[in-house]
């Protein structure tokens, strides 16, 4: 360890340190669940799903005793779907075992917990010295030793984890640890750093040269793919048709629209035909399907929905089909004013929300 460093970091976290629940327990299924919440979310998106998932899931056999379904559903909105799912798995793991996990090892081994998960856990709920090694700490290392290696590198990722555990304040790791978290979220920012007010600006090379700006470097830069989604409202009668979307893709295991996918924008006609193709209104019936061409009409076009590796364009049809026309496979019927209790991804949640309150 590094004494004037790790002196500092904890001196700057008294002072400015934030009060957040999972702070204030050494409970470590709380501390879990904090933690997947917040590997992808942001600590002021994240507060309100955190409490409400501790009020309904107290602990960890209360959460492997629900139903996915309802899992995701308090979910619903945070993203990154993959982490509930897995929490919901790794819950019914430990539930078996019977007692949760008090080894590095053990933590780590849970569906869904990675390197750097596992030390906040083991380093928060049981005082192991094991280094968090985050996109924060990325960015304190880099600036204050002036590392040029990129982050998003097998070789970065090798040299930040060996300089984190070197620097890692052995005897105090649970408030080390999270005085560097909180000291990149807050103090050593991503941009528009204030380093006059920095207690580690006399030590730090990137302020000596200049090169705040310039650290961490990264090799490459996320390459974002187009998609181009368009639901359609299927409307029968009081009645609609869903499905689960149960391939490995964005979204599983979240429910959805009758979806058409391309990878370029289509025109209304191209799109019509494409149903017709993939036969979502059923097979033998296409020329009652044909007669429904007058009822297909766009509900809302231009929806742009921004994901970290893609971004998703979107536009909602609707189409009025007779109530006894039979639904194509892997669709179910329900009733219209239920929607909303089905978990789903944002989006879809935007497009509930038109088709419950078409005036809005
Ligand atoms: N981000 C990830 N884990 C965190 C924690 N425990 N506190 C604040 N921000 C975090």
């Amino acid at each position: 360890m590094n004494r004037l460093f790790s002196d500092s970091l904890i001196g700057w976290y008294a002072e400015n340190k934030r009060n957040l629940p999972w702070r204030e327990t050494k409970n470590p299924y709380h501390i879990w669940v904090s933690e997947i919440i917040l590997q992808q979310t942001r600590v002021v998106q994240g507060y309100d799903y955190y409490v409400r998932f501790i009020r309904r899931f107290p602990t960890f056999q209360s959460l492997a005793d629900a139903h996915e379904d309802e899992v995701m559903r308090l979910w619903q909105g945070l993203g990154y779907y993959s982490r509930a799912r897995n929490l919901h798995f790794a819950a019914r793991q430990i539930a078996e075992k019977g007692y949760f996990p008090t080894s590095y090892e053990e933590v780590r081994a849970l569906k869904g917990v990675g390197d750097y998960t596992a030390a906040a856990i083991c380093s928060f709920a049981f005082d192991l010295p094991y280094a968090v090694v985050d996109g924060n700490v990325y960015r304190v290392l880099s600036r204050w030793m002036g590392i040029d290696t990129p982050i998003d590198t097998a070789q970065g990722k090798k040299l930040f984890a060996k300089l984190a555990a070197e620097l890692l304040d052995t005897a105090r790791p649970a408030l080390y640890n999270q005085a560097i978290m909180d000291f990149g979220a807050l103090q050593c920012t991503p941009m528009g750093t204030d380093c006059s007010s920095c207690p580690l600006a006399e030590t730090c090379t990137a302020f000596r040269e200049g090169k705040v700006g310039e650290w961490p470097v990264k090799s490459k830069k996320t390459k974002v793919i187009p998609r181009y989604f368009h639901y359609i409202y299927v409307q029968k009668g009081r009645h609609t048709l869903i499905r689960k979307r149960t391939e490995n893709d964005i979204w599983q295991n979240l429910y959805e629209l009758p979806l058409i996918e391309s990878d370029k924008a289509l025109t209304e006609d191209e799109l019509y035909q494409s149903i017709l193709m993939q036969q979502l209104l059923g097979k033998e019936q296409s020329h009652e399907a044909e007669r429904c061409r007058a009822s297909f009409r766009l509900l809302k076009g231009g929806v742009k929905h921004v994901l970290s590796h893609r971004v998703i364009h979107a536009s909602l049809y609707e189409i009025k089909m007779p109530a006894d026309f039979p639904s194509p496979p892997g669709y179910i019927e329900v009733e219209t004013a239920e929607l909303q209790n089905f978990p789903v991804s944002r989006l879809i949640n935007q497009f509930f929300s038109l088709i419950l309150t078409p005036d809005n």
